[in-house]
Formats: structure tokens, C-alpha cells, sequence
């Protein structure tokens, strides 16, 4: 064949595939998100996410010392909280010596280099479940929320968070929470929001790994429709103009269209969430040796970096790290 161009040239081989790669995946995009209780020398196994854990502070902190060591720069802590910390105001989550101050303190007196970054919503403190303050007739409330919201990333800033990030999806969370950040003197720590969060089924591994599924209802009201991507701009113009540092949208694999517009709309970060449904399904299939595991995982890392996530936050950041040493 008489051809011109010949796009096998540029295939040939390893180094030459290397050269001409677009996109790079290394440890330093990848933040790890983990779990933590209460109690000493416990690393209880998460049976819907195979491989993760929820660690007491002490091995959370030894595990994090592993993940810092693997190049991993970043952490996203959540709190698998117990009973006693569960009630209809939350107001375990504005405890400065709940599980989540004390695990950031640890964290950050053993590593003082890996950024810890912490969740902002209610559902771990709520005995509803819910990310918000729920009123009497059943509706989640937003301004109530984001004054517990903005009180709660105080109490994180001031056990040492890097980030803070709002997962709840209230309406002026990341102005609120900003100003209450300033105002409290912590002009560095940084908002990482979740921008465009959507109500998603792939959220079931963690919702069990936190024992935190809704009691009643979905979480529709707040979470965004799965059909929407326009709206997804609008909240990514909110975000950005009440201070956030950086953009997440999650799930990712399924929103990648969304992460794709988003990249060609703001000069902030990007960041992708490859949420637990997402990170369990490669795990299931590939003990059922369907798939590769650790071919798929870092086949979908890639995704994300290439549709323009700067970060990606993945249970299999480890295992991807591991990999790619
Ligand atoms: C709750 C929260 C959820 C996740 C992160 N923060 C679940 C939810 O909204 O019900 C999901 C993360 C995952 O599935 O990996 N604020």
C-alpha cells in the first residue's frame, strides 16, 4: 500500500512508544483514601473492598508511613465511627478530640510531609446517615448544614488538615467554609471540593465500609442527577468563585465527560474520585480472574489523567504505585 502516514511508526517500540506518550501516571498524582476507628493495634478488613481496611490510629498511621514511602504525597481520611458518635445534630463531628482530630494529629506528628486531607460532610456523625442536618418534616437542611459544615473544618484546620473537603453538596458550602478557614487565622488550608458530586449507586462499598447508608430516603435532594452535565459547569462556577483550590468530580469512570468540560472551563486543578464501586468491581472481576487487576487498574488511572484530572483519589493508589516503581 502506498500510505503516507503509517501511525504503527510511532508504536514500534518501548522507547519509542515512551517518547511520544501524552499523558504520564506516576505516584505523586495519586492521593490514597483510607479509613479510621477507634481502638489500638486493629486493622478491621472491608469485605465489600477487598484489601482496604479500617485501621485504628496507630496502624493507620503505620500504613500511611507505607504509602508515603511508595512516592503517594496525599491522604483522604474518613472516619468508620461508632454508634456512640452517631446523633440527630452531629455534633460528634465538631468534637476537637473526635477519631478525626486525633488521627490527624498523629498523622501529621509521625509524617509531618504527607498532606492529609479530610472529609467535610455529616453522614459519619448523623444517626440518620444523611451529609446533612435533617428537619422535622424530613428534608435535608442547607443553611443549617453548612454552619456545622464551616464550624467542622475549623475544628480540622486547627488539628493540622492540609485540605479540607466538602463532600455534602450544600448549597454556599465552600464560601462558608472559607471564611470561617480565614477567620480563623488558616488562610493556607485548602478546599478540595467536590464539585460536582452525583447520586451514585457506585458508593455502596463505601457506605458499608462506614456502616453509613441512609436510613431513609436517597441522598437525590443534594447529590447531583446522574443525566446532568451543564449543572455540573454551574457548580463548578460556584466553587470556584467562593475559593475553592481545587475541583473533584465523582464518581469517575462514568463522568468522565464531565471531568473532560470541566478541563477546558477553569484554571484550577482537577481532581477524580475512582469511588469504592468502581475500585471493587476491577477487584471482584479479577479474582473471578476475568480481568487483569493491576492491567485495569492503572489502564483506568490513566483515563483520568488523560480526560485532565491532575489528581486521581483511588483505593488503588498503593497497588498503583507498587506497579509503577
Ligand atoms: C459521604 C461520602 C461518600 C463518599 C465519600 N464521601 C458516600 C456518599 O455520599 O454516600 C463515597 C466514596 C466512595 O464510594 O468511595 N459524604
Amino acid at each position: 500500500m502506498d500510505l503516507p502516514r503509517r501511525p504503527r511508526r510511532n508504536r514500534v517500540n518501548g522507547p519509542l512508544r515512551a517518547l511520544v506518550r501524552e499523558t504520564s501516571l506516576s505516584p505523586e498524582h495519586l492521593v490514597m483514601p483510607c479509613f479510621a476507628r477507634e481502638g489500638r493495634n486493629l486493622s478491621e478488613p472491608i469485605s465489600s473492598m477487598p484489601g482496604c481496611h479500617r485501621h485504628s490510629v496507630d496502624r493507620l498511621v503505620e500504613r500511611a508511613r507505607e504509602w508515603s514511602d511508595l512516592g503517594i504525597p496525599a491522604i483522604a481520611l474518613f472516619p468508620a465511627t461508632g454508634p456512640e458518635a452517631k446523633t440527630a445534630d452531629a455534633r460528634a463531628a465538631l468534637d476537637p478530640d473526635g477519631l478525626v482530630p486525633r488521627a490527624v494529629r498523629s498523622l501529621k506528628d509521625a509524617l509531618p510531609h504527607l498532606l492529609v486531607i479530610t472529609d467535610i460532610a455529616l453522614d459519619p456523625f448523623t444517626d440518620h446517615g444523611h451529609d446533612g442536618l435533617l428537619s422535622p418534616d424530613g428534608r435535608i437542611e442547607n443553611d443549617s448544614t453548612v454552619e456545622v459544615l464551616s464550624a467542622m473544618a475549623l475544628v480540622h484546620a486547627r488539628a493540622g488538615a492540609d485540605l479540607v473537603a466538602p463532600s455534602d453538596m450544600m448549597d454556599g458550602r465552600v464560601g462558608a467554609i472559607r471564611e470561617s478557614l480565614d477567620r480563623g487565622g488558616f488562610l493556607d488550608t485548602g478546599i478540595l471540593a467536590y464539585t460536582a458530586k452525583y447520586a451514585s449507586a457506585f458508593y455502596g462499598p463505601f457506605r458499608d465500609a462506614l456502616g453509613s447508608a441512609p436510613r431513609s430516603g436517597d441522598k437525590k435532594t443534594y447529590q447531583m442527577d446522574p443525566a446532568n452535565r451543564r449543572e455540573a459547569m454551574l457548580e463548578a462556577d460556584l466553587d470556584e468563585a467562593e475559593g475553592a483550590d481545587i475541583l473533584m468530580v465523582k464518581p469517575g469512570l462514568p463522568y468522565l465527560d464531565v471531568l473532560r468540560e470541566l478541563r477546558d472551563r477553569t484554571t484550577l486543578p482537577l481532581a477524580s474520585y475512582h469511588v469504592s464501586g468502581e475500585f471493587s468491581m476491577l477487584k471482584a472481576a479479577s479474582e473471578r480472574g476475568w480481568i487483569d487487576y493491576g492491567q485495569s487498574l492503572l489502564e483506568t488511572l490513566i483515563a483520568f489523567r488523560r480526560a485532565g484530572a491532575d489528581l486521581v483519589l483511588t483505593y488503588g493508589a498503593a497497588d498503583a504505585a507498587r506497579l509503577l516503581a
